[in-house]
């Protein structure tokens, strides 16, 4: 809250989904990699066998050296990234995971010194000292994951940490486990995605059991990541599983997202035990595209879903994505935003500049303005009400109902909705009434998020709290004097899309 606002007008979640997916995909490469090279080659010296060890040494390149290169670079652009667009949370994170992230550094040093000696190494040393470094490397980049992890899982469920504050209770959270499984069976699957193309540049006579032998990985990381996500799924609490699962999941999207996490599970299985396990030599590049595929998809689908079911924390129950730590929220309806915030203090003292300012701060971190979640567009316009009370063609109307206003008017049926509508030629006679209808909403909204602070305020603080029985689920209440609130109304009314556009 106090710190100053990036403007930023593609908003700062997108910028950070740009740095971020790169970035956990290559990360995922470069663990995955070290397992399976470390094994595959340890096979190929065992059993003297050529193609497995060029299988290994041609994915060396890119699974360990590029991966860690890639993963090192790209790991500092999110710390900036993070830095600048949720300082609060950074801070946070800091405070809490100090000795995390130290421990995660040395394990990186051991990976990316392992990975450069692995790269250079071989055929240069002894068979026996060229796997113990490729071990040595999967153990580096392993415990980086097992490290992270700890903090990743933590912001989701801080479990016993939110009574205590005590660096283990958050570390081995209740979904710690189960996801360091899940992460796992998606760092194997990632990485012998890519060892299939690898492997069609094995010469032919053993071409189809370099393949067979990446099927079985392939099925094997499917299995862990399902066991994964499904144990996952179980220790959830109740507050972040009804975001996305049961009759009426209150964000759709998520479950939607679901659906397609489990469905692309299911075609790498399906693409990868028929093809790679039964009939090898069927295998084209084209098999491995449509594999790659798949098991990209269900790797982001979940972690749209794990990000998704945060909402509206950044760490659940402590610490909203805007910044703002839920044991503030009395204080800041109590002194106004403006005494917290030198961001919102400083400007224009005019309400529309005030409430623009108040916007950024507390609403920018999730709502652009016209972009990804655009306010304009969720704030119901002339348009979309002269729809409803239209309903032409038959029909139409309530689809406008469900997608625009259903979400504050869960109370009301489409039928309720038209009887206290006025009639289509009494809005289109009248729309300035339209318009102060339309502002009156918007204002008895925020106004809305402004009591579900004192819901917040009131919760036991010692465990997660239920935002499933919050008005709005997944977003952080409105924090600041009553004065305030007005003006973000104010300005926001100057969004609100009126009669013949503007
Ligand atoms: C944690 C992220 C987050 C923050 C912060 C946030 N919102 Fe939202 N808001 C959402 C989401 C998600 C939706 C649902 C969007 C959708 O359905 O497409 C939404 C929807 C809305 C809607 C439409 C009503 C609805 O429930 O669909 C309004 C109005 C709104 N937000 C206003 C605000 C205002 C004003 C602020 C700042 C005080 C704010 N939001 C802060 C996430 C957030
Ligand atoms: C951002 C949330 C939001 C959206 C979106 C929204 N409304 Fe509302 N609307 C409200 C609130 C809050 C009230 C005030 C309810 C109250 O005070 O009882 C309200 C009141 C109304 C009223 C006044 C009658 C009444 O029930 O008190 C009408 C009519 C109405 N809305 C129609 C619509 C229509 C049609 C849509 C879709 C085009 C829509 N609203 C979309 C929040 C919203």
């Amino acid at each position: 809250m106090d710190y100053p606002i990036w403007d930023l007008a593609m908003g700062g979640g997108l910028l950070m989904a740009i740095v971020a997916i790169p970035h956990v995909i290559v990360a995922h490469f470069a663990v995955g990699g070290g397992l399976l090279i470390a094994v595959t080659e340890t096979l190929a010296v065992r059993r003297d066998d050529p193609a497995l060890r060029e299988l290994a040494r041609r994915s060396s390149l890119v699974l360990i050296l590029v991966s860690t290169v890639f993963g090192a670079i790209s790991g500092v652009g999110i710390w900036v990234v993070a830095g600048l667009i949720s300082p609060g949370a950074i801070s946070a994170l800091i405070h809490t995971y100090v000795w995390g992230w130290a421990l995660e550094w040395v394990f990186f040093v051991l990976e990316i010194v392992a990975a450069l000696v692995y790269y250079a190494t071989w055929d240069k040393i002894s068979k026996g000292a060229h796997l113990l470094v490729g071990w040595l490397y999967f153990v580096g980049a392993y415990m980086s994951l097992v490290v992270i992890n700890g903090i990743i899982t933590f912001m989701l469920t801080p479990g016993r940490w939110l009574e205590t504050h005590a660096f283990w209770d958050g570390f081995f959270n209740p979904t710690y486990i189960p996801s360091t499984l899940l992460r796992t069976g998606i760092a194997i699957l990632m990485a012998t995605v890519f060892m299939v193309f690898a492997a069609l540049k094995t010469p032919e006579d053993r071409r189809a059991s370099v393949l067979r032998y990446l099927g079985w990985w392939l099925a094997g990381g499917v299995i862990v990541s399902y066991a994964g996500y499904r144990w996952w799924e179980a220790v959830l609490p109740e507050t972040v599983l009804a975001l996305f699962r049961g009759a009426a999941p209150s964000l759709a999207s998520l479950a939607a997202t679901r659906h397609f996490v489990l469905w692309a599970l299911a075609v790498t299985l399906v693409v990868g035990v028929l093809i790679l396990i039964l009939m090898p030599k069927l295998t084209r590049a084209a098999t491995a595209v449509v594999l790659a595929l798949a098991a990209f998809a269900f790797f982001g689908g979940y972690e749209r879903l794990r990000e998704g079911t945060r909402k509206p924390f950044l760490i659940h129950s402590h610490l909203f994505s805007n910044g703002l730590l839920v044991s503030d929220i009395e204080t800041i309806n109590a002194e106004g935003v403006a005494s917290w915030s030198g961001w919102v203090a400083r400007g224009d003292a005019d309400p529309v500049s005030f409430g623009r300012r108040i916007f950024k701060t507390e609403c920018s971190s999730c709502h652009t303005l016209d972009g990804y979640q655009g306010i304009r567009g969720v704030m119901p316009s002339f348009a979309e009400v002269l729809a409803v009370a239209a309903d032409d063609p038959p029909g139409s109307g309530e689809r406008v109902f469900q997608a625009e206003c259903a979400a504050c008017h869960a109370d009301l049926s489409f039928a309720e909705m038209r009887e206290v509508l006025p009639s289509p030629d009494e809005i289109n006679g009248d729309p300035e009434m339209i318009y102060d209808l339309n502002v009156g909403m918007v204002s008895a909204t925020i106004a809305g998020l402004r009591a579900m602070g004192a819901d917040y305020a009131a919760a036991d603080r010692d465990r997660m709290i239920n935002t499933a029985a919050m008005d709005y689920p997944y977003m952080p209440p409105f924090v600041g004097t009553e004065k305030e609130a007005d003006m973000l109304g104010q300005y926001l009314a100057t969004l609100i899309p009126q009669k013949g556009g503007e």
